[in-house]
């Protein structure tokens, strides 16, 4: 029996960083540890840090309750305004924002600073989007669907700097970016979409186009971890979505020599090895 497992399978690169600041300021014997926000999307690995003594921060309001103690900034980073608060308040900040995230910050201060508005194409709700916009001194814009790049106007003889929400669709933001760039504005784009997202899903198509049985870890509610289920399925009929290993009922099979897995961005690593090995085991 082979056991195939993706490389790319869990959290990216800057969760995993975020995720790993954490435990070595538990190692450290740091007290107390905040995270501003669940530092990962994922109720087991925020228990887990829990019982370690980490609490999370849900508001601002709670943040500014606080008079001692140290702040982990997750990977989806935050605006300048917060940074600032901390460093009044005299609390020690940690800061695991991703650098790939940390880059449209300063792309976003430079562009401004030369005066240049802002768009974001992105989720306006989403952390990292509200974070962006927080590096923003004059108002930014936020687009999302094709109505609203449609409906997009600024002055005439306004300059226009676009980025993008790390987690965006390419195809998309090109879509969008093209609707806007005939509006006759002068217009820089700066495509910052993170690939972690993408080489999950191409390098899962891969494997599952070569398996007898796939299988997908991830959250039930969790968008890319559905995603990556659909495009396994469609090479893989044989593809089982689980969100820890109790789930996994696979049918031992003459005709099952190869099992390949991935899993969805906020599945910690231990699950992934928990599967692998009983997958390993049982066949
Ligand atoms: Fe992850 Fe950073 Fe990309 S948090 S998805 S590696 S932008």
């Amino acid at each position: 029996m082979e056991v195939i497992l993706a490389k790319t399978a869990g959290f990216c690169f800057g969760v995993q960083r975020a995720v790993d600041t954490v435990h070595t300021q538990i190692k450290e014997g740091t007290s107390p540890i905040y995270t501003y926000g669940p530092i990962v999307h994922n109720e087991t690995v925020v228990k887990e840090l829990e019982a370690q003594g980490v609490r999370v921060l849900n508001t601002k309001e709670e943040l500014l309750n606080l008079t001692e103690g140290t702040v982990i900034i997750r990977a989806h980073g935050v605006g300048k305004e917060i940074y600032d608060l901390m460093e009044q308040k005299g609390i020690r900040l940690i800061d695991a924002t991703c650098p790939f995230v940390r880059k449209i910050h300063r792309i976003v201060q430079k562009e401004e600073a030369e005066g240049r508005q802002i768009l974001i194409i992105g989720n306006a709700r989403h952390p990292e989007v509200e974070g962006i916009r927080g590096w923003c001194r004059t108002p930014s814009f936020v687009v999302e669907s094709v109505e609203e790049a449609q409906n997009f106007t600024i002055g005439a003889g306004e300059k226009l700097c676009i980025v993008s929400q790390t987690t965006f669709n390419y195809k998309k933001f090109k879509d969008l970016v093209e609707i806007i760039s005939k509006k006759g504005y002068d217009i820089i784009v700066l495509n910052t979409i993170c690939s972690a997202t993408e080489e999950r899903q191409t390098e899962a198509r891969q494997i599952a186009s070569r398996v007898d049985a796939m299988i997908v870890i991830g959250g039930s509610h969790s968008s890319n971890t559905q995603k990556l289920f659909e495009i396994c399925k469609k090479e893989c009929e044989n593809t089982y979505h689980i969100q820890e290993l109790e789930d996994l009922d696979l049918k031992s099979s003459q005709s099952i020599r190869c099992v390949g897995i991935t899993a969805g961005a906020s599945t910690p690593k231990k699950i992934i090895e928990e599967v692998q090995k009983h997958v390993g085991i049982k066949f």
